[in-house]
């Protein structure tokens, strides 16, 4: 085509062609491409030959070839909000998209279900801080200072500048179990109360089937005035029963030591997993320790400021990653915290 000889019916003649084009085009996005090419390509080529026109040729061709840019425009518009709409079509005969709901952790599902039972017997749920310091953790549940029982739970010390100097109320430890929440509920509320403390605890130890370094301790708390050791066994019997429901579990209590309870408790739950035969989680003897209790020593009500002459209690520390291994006869407590989905999918 000889541009200079162009005049205002080649401008028509080029709107028939692309209205011809578009018309013959099905998709909205491929009469986009249509259009784009007609502004950025024809009609360009159009305009850069106006300079070597004048006079009334000039003014008329620029004219229309400008309305039809225009018009090519307004076409666009039209085919952009088409292309929109297309994606926006809703076809209700194509399958749904299937969306993978989440579930609970056995963990977070056993804290629930014992919260549960536990509310049933008049306790309230407390928490407590998992960064502790010393005075909590050990002095004030009767720990000595530098007595070797301190090493009965492998501490994992938080490290601190001149740490030395610091007094325990300063130095930072990760808690080691949930019993200095006693001592933290007792100094701000009057007893008789009844609480439970669900949370997780650190320990740097090695690890094996039925021990981790991070795992779930419940601890119980009630206090009053003459509370025996026949209100425990009584609480703890009902827990476990209304826990394991119809399953046959035996418990049994057996004597211990802990400086914050005396006398001292543990309780072992028959093995589920072996069935009392004997297997590497109960460590062959059919029974799993799941739980410290005893009741509580009067310097310990004395840190929580509860007077000893006129209030005694029993607490207990049940671990909770034991009681989902005997509730779903898991073998390996490392389960838990791998992050192995076909593990978890299952609960
Ligand atoms: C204690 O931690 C005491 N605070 C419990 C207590 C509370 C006694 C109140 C008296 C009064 P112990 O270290 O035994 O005690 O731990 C309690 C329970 O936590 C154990 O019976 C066990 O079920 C669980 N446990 C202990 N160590 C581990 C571990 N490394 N991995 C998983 N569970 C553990």
């Amino acid at each position: 085509m000889q541009l200079y000889s162009m005049d205002s019916r080649d401008i028509q003649k080029i709107k028939e062609k692309f209205l011809k084009e578009i018309s013959g085009t099905k998709k909205p996005d491929e009469r986009k491409k249509v259009c784009k090419r007609y502004v950025e390509e024809e009609l360009s080529s159009v305009f850069s030959s106006l300079k070597d026109l004048s006079g009334e040729n000039k003014t008329s061709l620029g004219r229309a070839a400008n309305e039809l840019r225009q018009f090519i425009l307004e076409c666009l518009k039209e085919e952009k909000k088409e292309a929109i709409k297309e994606k926006e079509k809703i076809d209700v005969t194509l399958p749904g998209k299937i969306t993978e709901a989440g579930s609970n952790h056995p963990i977070t599902s056993l804290r629930g279900k014992c919260e549960e039972i536990f509310s049933k017997m008049g306790f309230a749920v407390v928490e407590g801080p998992e960064l502790e310091n010393e005075w909590y953790n050990f002095d004030a549940l009767n720990f000595k200072e530098d007595h070797p029982v301190r090493e009965m739970q492998d501490t994992l010390f938080v490290k601190q500048k001149e740490r030395e100097r610091l007094s325990s109320q300063e130095k930072l430890l990760m808690r080691t179990h949930t019993s200095p929440v006693q001592v933290r509920y007792m100094e701000k509320n009057d007893p008789p109360f009844r609480i439970i403390v669900p949370g997780r605890v650190f320990r740097n130890e090695a690890t094996d089937s039925s021990h981790e370094i991070n795992f779930y301790q419940l601890e119980g708390l009630m206090v009053g005035e003459k509370i025996s050791v026949a209100h425990f066994k009584k609480v703890i019997g009902f827990f476990f029963r209304q826990l394991f429901e119809e399953e046959k579990i035996s418990i049994r209590l057996r004597p211990s030591f802990f400086p914050f309870t005396e006398p001292s408790f543990e309780v072992d739950v028959s093995c589920s997993i072996c069935s009392g035969k004997g297997c590497s989680v109960c460590s062959r003897t059919g029974w799993i320790e799941v739980m410290g209790a005893g009741m509580v020593h009067p310097n310990v009500l004395r840190s929580g400021k509860v007077d000893p002459g006129k209030f005694n209690g029993f607490a207990f520390g049940v671990g909770l990653d034991r009681i989902a291994m005997i509730q779903h006869k898991i073998d390996d407590i490392r389960l838990f915290y791998g992050g192995d989905l076909r593990f978890l999918k299952q609960f």
